[in-house]
């Protein structure tokens, strides 16, 4: 019988990983409170517990004007158009993301252009960006993809020279820090996912960091049905000053939850960041396994997921047989995200995605090239689950056995998965 447990062996992890999210008395509590308060909504926004998790997310993170809404797609929409982003205007985003940073722009009227990925962090290429700007270029959105940051010293630098908004996708870098400075608040704008599975939860949510507060008082008002609100969108003013809005508030309840998350967060950031930095070290003894860049700028480490890259030739698989059997060896991991000009809702012959007649040519996902994208969602990249950082050495000794039983038997699992692959054809 093999070793391997994907073909019929002993698994090298049987217990299960630490749960997520995490919860105790307290977050029942707050919520039995928020229910006997009666004001169980959004409206009056902000009601109290999401004024206090915007004053202390905004504290958390170093900076910014918090406002609090209902996921982390709608933030980056809402900060393209607080911004006066829109129809036709063009903006940069990375090709190794989550759908939402594409959609997000076109839920604004804007056309997302797709450029490449750095191969060291897997987060946007500065390079890349800028050979993308043109004279309709308003905005950039570099994601600070896994557990590192874009280069957010090289993107500043693009704004300031070709006068670019800049939205960081944070939805995986809450308490994440560069050259000491909170993720999301060194650009005009910092958009945060609080998805249950996110480091931050409240099942679903999201909070925009904004640069000013007339910005964030346009945020308020276009999540609060266009209500005229104050500078730093702390609440409703009588004004004539409506804006297009709709109704993405985030309920009471949501928020007083997150109020408990932030309170057991500083200590999950901090085991996470000690865990990581040992899985840096051990993975990076192990042939054909690449440990990306950790930039000395990153400051302050804070992830929602852990990305390492497999060299296909020299590990002797590639990414999606070796995930398939770490998963079946019990470990949490993931080939994660297709490059985003290969997802489905850009592919014509899935799609009912409306190309604009206006500007077909953008639209061509299917001619796109963009290499280190297909190279590290296609071949290399493995994403490893936030759980394994939360359980201790055990967590990431957990991962290295599995990875190294798998490499020792590479060839017979390289014969096993041709065999699959050739009769699913
Ligand atoms: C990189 C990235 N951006 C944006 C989002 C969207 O967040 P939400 O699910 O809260 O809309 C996610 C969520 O998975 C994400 O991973």
């Amino acid at each position: 019988m093999s070793e391997l447990a994907i073909l019929g062996g002993p698994k090298t992890r049987t217990q299960p990983y630490p749960k997520w999210p995490v919860w105790d008395q307290r977050d029942i509590d707050a919520v039995t409170a928020v229910i006997r308060s009666g004001q169980w909504g959004g409206y009056p926004y902000p009601g109290p517990n999401t004024a206090a998790l915007a004053k202390q997310f905004a504290d958390l993170q170093g900076g910014g004007y918090a406002v609090v809404m209902a996921n982390g797609t709608v933030t980056m929409e809402v900060a393209l158009r607080a911004a006066g982003v829109g129809w036709g205007d063009e903006v940069i985003v990375p090709a190794f993301t989550f759908q939402a940073t594409a959609s997000a722009p076109m839920a604004a009227g804007a056309i997302p252009v797709l450029v490449d990925v750095d191969p060291e962090n897997y987060c946007l290429d500065p390079r890349a960006a800028e050979k993308a700007i043109t004279a309709r270029t308003r905005a950039i959105m570099p994601v600070h993809l896994g557990s590192n940051m874009a280069d957010m010293d090289a993107i500043m630098d693009l704004a300031e020279r070709y006068d670019l908004i800049v939205v960081e996708d944070c939805a995986h870098a809450h308490g994440a820090k560069w050259r000491g400075k909170g993720a999301g608040t060194i650009g005009h704008f910092g958009s945060f996912s609080m998805q249950s599975s996110k480091i931050l939860t409240t099942g679903e949510g999201g909070i925009l960091l904004c640069r000013t507060p007339e910005l964030a008082a346009k945020a308020a008002s276009i999540i609060d049905c266009g209500r005229p609100h104050a500078p730093g969108g702390g609440g409703e003013i009588d004004s004539d000053e409506y804006m297009m809005g709709g109704n993405y508030r985030l309920s009471e309840i949501a928020s007083a939850l997150a109020l408990v998350g932030l309170e057991r967060f500083p200590a999950q950031q901090k085991e996470r960041e000690a865990m990581a930095a040992y899985m840096d070290e051990s993975l990076s003894e192990i042939p054909g396994v690449r440990v990306l860049r950790r930039d000395e700028r990153l400051t302050t480490r804070s992830f929602y997921q852990y990305i390492f890259a497999i060299q296909p030739e020299i590990f002797g698989l590639e990414h999606d047989v070796v995930c398939a059997a770490m998963e079946a060896e019990g470990i949490l991991c993931e080939t994660g995200y297709p490059a985003m000009h290969h997802y489905d809702l850009f592919q014509p012959q899935k799609s009912r995605l409306a190309v604009p007649n206006a500007f077909p040519e953008y639209f061509r996902f299917e001619e796109m090239s963009l290499p280190e994208a297909e190279r590290a969602c296609e071949h290399e990249a493995v994403w490893l689950d936030e759980a394994i950082f939360r359980d201790g050495p055990q967590g990431v000794d957990d991962v290295i056995d599995a990875l190294r039983k798998v490499q020792r038997h590479a060839e017979e699992l390289g014969h096993a998965a041709a065999e699959w692959k050739s009769a699913h054809k």
